[in-house]
């Protein structure tokens, strides 16, 4: 039995984690659920984005599975998912977006994994006023220990799931300091794996890049916002972001979500597509080591996109729904 805590979240996640643990009890994982608040609906509720018990929770399972939580935009709060990922260190935020069957796209073949930078760099908000309302300043940290273990993670990765190159992704050209240190410590750590080729590329170019020709990438490892950019862009690459899937990862301890977020625009409609926690979910089922199970999951996923594409969300034109969706993978599972 596995103790994960489950946090539900904002917007669509109510939607996408009922469908999500319902596929993983149908599949016969064996999870005890420890249900925890945060986001803007705990904020509205406790007056806490991110309430004690939930931090608890987290600090005493080390695991969890969470749906997105919506941060207000230029004032309120701070953003729960920067301030978890910095809690428990979860400095690997790792987000594949691979082709699936019969799901249209531009592209087909697209195998892309984005290692990003999950605790430093611009996108942790460090900001302060020089002078309110007039001139803002916002403070890139990036360090060589941070910048060695996500880059370490990347060519591990690469190495035990024989991959063949690795694309560090920069701004060295005009952020000389951070996004140079981070370029100068991934050309060192590249020696260190001679059996993998080792790209750098600036990000404008690359996001051109991955548009143009997708299939020249194979891992992509740069830092905090390049990373949410540009995995954004590979979700495009494969169907959108209703079907991409990430983990955070540190140490000892891991939060599996998906690369969206709480989706405003669709939430409470029984519109969303849950493929895409689904897939955090079968990552955080190969981190427990229960890879048969998700095995499982990802051939029912397969055979209900192959077979019966009508059941599934509008979002990959299907004709379905959040429910009709989940019903026929669990059909799937059970058959
Ligand atoms: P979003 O990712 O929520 O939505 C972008 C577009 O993709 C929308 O049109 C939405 O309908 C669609 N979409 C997203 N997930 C989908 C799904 N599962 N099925 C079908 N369509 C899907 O990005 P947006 O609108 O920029 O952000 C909304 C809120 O989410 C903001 O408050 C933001 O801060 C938060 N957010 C939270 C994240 C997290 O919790 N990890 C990540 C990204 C954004
Ligand atoms: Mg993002």
């Amino acid at each position: 039995m596995h103790n994960i805590v489950l946090i539900p979240g904002d917007g669509i996640g109510a939607e996408i984690t009922r469908s999500v643990t319902k596929i993983l009890k149908t599949a016969g994982a064996d999870i005890n659920w420890i249900e925890c608040q945060a986001g803007e609906k705990a904020y509205q509720e406790s007056g806490d984005s991110i309430p004690k018990e939930t931090l608890e929770a987290i600090n005493k399972h080390r695991i969890a599975l969470k749906g997105p939580l919506t941060t207000p935009v230029g004032s309120g709060f701070r953003s729960v998912n920067v301030t978890l990922r910095q809690e428990f260190d979860l400095y690997s935020n790792i987000r594949p977006a691979k082709s699936l069957p019969n799901i249209t796209s531009r592209y087909s073949n697209v195998d892309i994994i984005t290692f990003r930078e999950n605790t430093q760099g611009l996108y942790i908000g460090k900001e302060h006023w020089v002078d309110e309302g007039e001139h803002a300043e916002s403070i890139a940290v990036v360090t060589r220990k941070a910048s060695r273990r996500i880059i370490t993670a990347a060519f591990e990765y690469a190495k035990t799931s024989n991959r063949k190159k690795v694309t560090l992704v920069h701004k060295a050209n005009i952020l000389k300091l951070t996004t140079g240190l981070f370029l100068e410590v991934g050309q060192d750590v590249a020696k260190e794996y001679p059996d993998i080729e080792f790209q750098d590329l600036i990000v404008d170019n690359m996001a051109m890049q991955m548009v143009l020709n997708p299939k020249q990438f194979d891992i992509i490892v740069t830092t905090n916002l390049f990373g949410d950019i540009l995995s954004d862009l590979a979700s495009g690459l494969v169907g959108g972001l209703g079907v991409t899937g990430a983990a955070n990862i540190g140490d000892d301890a891991a939060i599996f979500e998906a690369v969206h977020g709480s989706a405003p625009d669709i939430a409470g409609k029984n519109l969303a597509n849950p493929t895409a926690l689904l897939f955090s979910a079968m990552m955080m089922l190969e981190y427990l080591g229960e890879d048969s199970i998700r095995n499982r999951i990802l051939s029912a996923l397969y055979k209900v996109l192959l077979d019966q594409k009508y059941v599934c969300t509008p979002d990959i034109d299907g004709d379905g729904n959040t429910i009709t969706y989940t019903e026929a993978i669990c059909a799937a599972l059970r058959y």
